[in-house]
């Protein structure tokens, strides 16, 4: 064994589940985010944290809001996980620039992409300063499924968004 650099270390524990943050910025509008910083964190009740990066505008909205909707993105998003994720919501509309099918969640006013495979309407419970990122634990108010969708994960850290091998 040697010593490796965390870029490192993120590429060997490949792949990483992927969500999309879907969050309401000030002006009322959509944002979306690809983060892999992502998990559960106690069934009962149900909890979950994900971690983002102090300046994003994710992080904003939801420290403002006190709510998004996590979803894992489907097969067909591959193109458009990329372009959210280096875009900031703070200085373009990213789903005017990349516009994507969405579709609407009981239990929530913010919409989500129409290729989904689970969603999960939290409401934020506590923000943890976490060096260069901010925590956020956030209580599960519904979970949402279609298991005929395949799903995307995070490979070589952040850098490339495709589906988990098996076996
Ligand atoms: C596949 C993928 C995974 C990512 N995971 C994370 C993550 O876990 N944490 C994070 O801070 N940024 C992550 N990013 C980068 C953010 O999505 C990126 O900083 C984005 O521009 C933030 O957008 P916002 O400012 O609109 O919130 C990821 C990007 C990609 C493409």
């Amino acid at each position: 064994m040697k010593e490796i650099s965390m870029g490192q270390a993120a590429k060997m524990t490949s792949p990483n589940p992927l969500v999309l943050v879907c969050t309401k910025k000030k002006d009322g509008t959509l944002n979306i985010a690809p983060v892999s910083f992502f998990m559960f964190s106690s069934f009962h009740p149900p909890v979950l944290a994900f971690a983002i990066g102090k300046a994003s505008n994710s992080g904003e909205n939801i420290r403002r809001t006190g709510k998004a909707v996590l979803a894992t993105p489907g097969v067909s998003l591959k193109e458009a996980v990329m372009a959210f994720g280096s875009a900031h919501g703070s200085q373009k509309d990213k789903l005017k620039e990349v516009p994507i099918a969405l579709q609407s969640v009981e239990g929530s006013d913010i919409q989500i992409p129409e290729d989904t495979r689970n969603a999960f309407v939290i409401s934020l419970m506590q923000t943890v300063e976490s060096g260069d990122h901010y925590l956020y634990l956030c209580s599960i108010d519904k979970v949402v499924g279609d298991e005929t969708r395949q799903a995307l994960f995070a490979w070589d850290g952040y850098g490339k968004a495709a589906p988990a091998r098996e076996g």
